[in-house]
């Protein structure tokens, strides 16, 4: 096979860029290595910032974002003892949408076909070949027979364990990594959510998260040791810690139910560079991790595409390169501003096996600052609706 563009992984980024590029006539085909079931089946979060709304919407397939998201201007921090509103839409004069990252990937993979975006799911040992020259090519296994693309690029969009970061030769690239010596456990429920507003709460016992997928389904999480496991947590039991985490007037609004999905992840911060060798181009999770803290994982996924999609546009039908070479140097540039600010919404909001009572004391005045100050409220609120392009 042959195409302009191969695309590894059928994730948001990939999904994305794919369907940029087939909107401005370049040919570009996904290989994924889950099936569509598979690849639906996964809960990730669902804030989306204007940048990712914007990004859908262009390629013409917002029209279920537009109807079922749900518009949030705001969301409160809680200390424990109070909630600390966040004023987003009065202080940025921007907002973001709740809409799960499920429905994109829904909606992106039922378009793709019309488009003329092929996507071949179910692809085995995935490999990148030649990727410094101006030739390279993927192979891969489909129903146990091999099969080869060739393209002029490939974009690596295979997420943080795929093969593209891993086919870059060991000199030319450095990882930058953090990880925690905590996780989330999720849990998704159809019951309403116990507030119109998302709530990060840092208590004693550690943090917890109320979210939301729509009216009727609400979304928690709660933070555990890293090696936690979910059959420690019957329902019944994480519904009580929620309630304490949450504090009691939030507990009053909590509507329990049985999960349809319950889950541990770790947490991890994680910049690859440069996010370009020669052919190919790393997007999203291929290049860089962040902790969920600051809902910034789709985002930056993106936000890479808006950069990649543009500079790959640019060079099939102007010939130019300048944007290609600038993308790593471009995305990272954002890419970083995102994982200082989920380092930092993360670092203030758990508890820290190690931190000590001190540590716990700067949490406090720090969310006691944030309080009352109109201007750490506006950063919050900036980097969380999203920095600009
Ligand atoms: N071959 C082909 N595909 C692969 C391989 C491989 N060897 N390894 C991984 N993949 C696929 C995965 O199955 C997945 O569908 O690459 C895709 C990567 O998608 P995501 O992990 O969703 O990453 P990305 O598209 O960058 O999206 C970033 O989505 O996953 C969340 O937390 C993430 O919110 C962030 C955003
Ligand atoms: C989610 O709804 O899953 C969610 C929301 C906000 C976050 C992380 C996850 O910061």
């Amino acid at each position: 096979m042959q195409a302009d563009v191969v695309i590894i992984g059928a994730g948001p980024a990939g999904l994305l860029l794919g369907h940029k590029l087939r909107r401005a006539g370049i040919d570009a085909i996904i290989i994924e290595r889950q099936s569509r079931e598979h690849v639906l089946g996964r809960i990730r979060a669902g804030v989306l910032e204007q940048v990712t709304v914007d990004l859908v919407e262009e390629i013409g397939l917002g029209a279920r974002l537009k109807q079922e998201g749900l518009a949030h201007h705001g969301f409160y921090l809680a200390d424990g003892e109070r909630l600390i509103h966040i004023d987003m839409q009065g202080l940025t004069g921007k907002s973001v949408v709740v809409y799960g990252q499920t429905e994109i990937t829904r909606d992106l993979m039922d378009a793709a076909p019309e488009r003329g975006l092929e996507i071949v799911f179910e692809a085995s040992e995935v490999a990148l070949h030649d990727i410094e020259t101006n030739k390279p090519f993927v192979t891969y296994l489909k129903d146990g027979v091999e099969a080869r693309v060739d393209a002029r690029f490939i974009a690596g969009c295979d997420g943080f364990h795929g093969p593209s970061r891993r086919a870059m030769p060991q000199s030319v690239g450095v990882g930058y990594e953090r990880v925690y010596p905590f996780g989330w456990l999720g849990i998704l429920a159809d019951v309403a959510p116990c507030s119109d507003e998302l709530i990060y709460a840092n208590h004693d016992r550690g943090f917890a998260l109320a979210s939301m997928r729509s009216h009727t389904r609400s979304r928690y999480y709660i933070q555990v040791p890293t090696d936690e496991t979910i059959e420690h947590w019957p329902d019944d039991r994480l519904w009580d810690e929620l309630a304490i985490r949450l504090g009691p007037e939030v507990a009053e609004r909590l509507t329990r139910g049985p999960a349809i999905e319950k889950s541990i992840a770790p947490l991890r911060s994680f910049v690859f560079e440069p996010m370009r060798h020669h052919s190919l181009f790393l997007a999203g999770d291929a290049a860089h991790i962040v902790p969920p803290t600051g809902a910034k994982g789709l985002n930056l996924a993106s936000s890479d595409v808006a950069y990649l999609a543009a500079a790959l546009i640019q060079w099939f039908e102007d010939g130019k390169s300048d944007g290609i070479d600038n993308y790593s140097q471009t995305a990272l540039k954002r890419v970083w501003k995102a994982e200082r600010f989920s380092w930092s919404l993360t670092s203030l909001m758990h508890r820290f096996p190690d931190a000590g009572a001190f540590g716990r004391r700067m949490q406090v005045a720090e969310l006691d600052y944030i309080a009352e100050s109109r201007a750490a409220q506006t950063a919050i609120a900036e980097n969380y609706v999203g920095l600009p392009l």
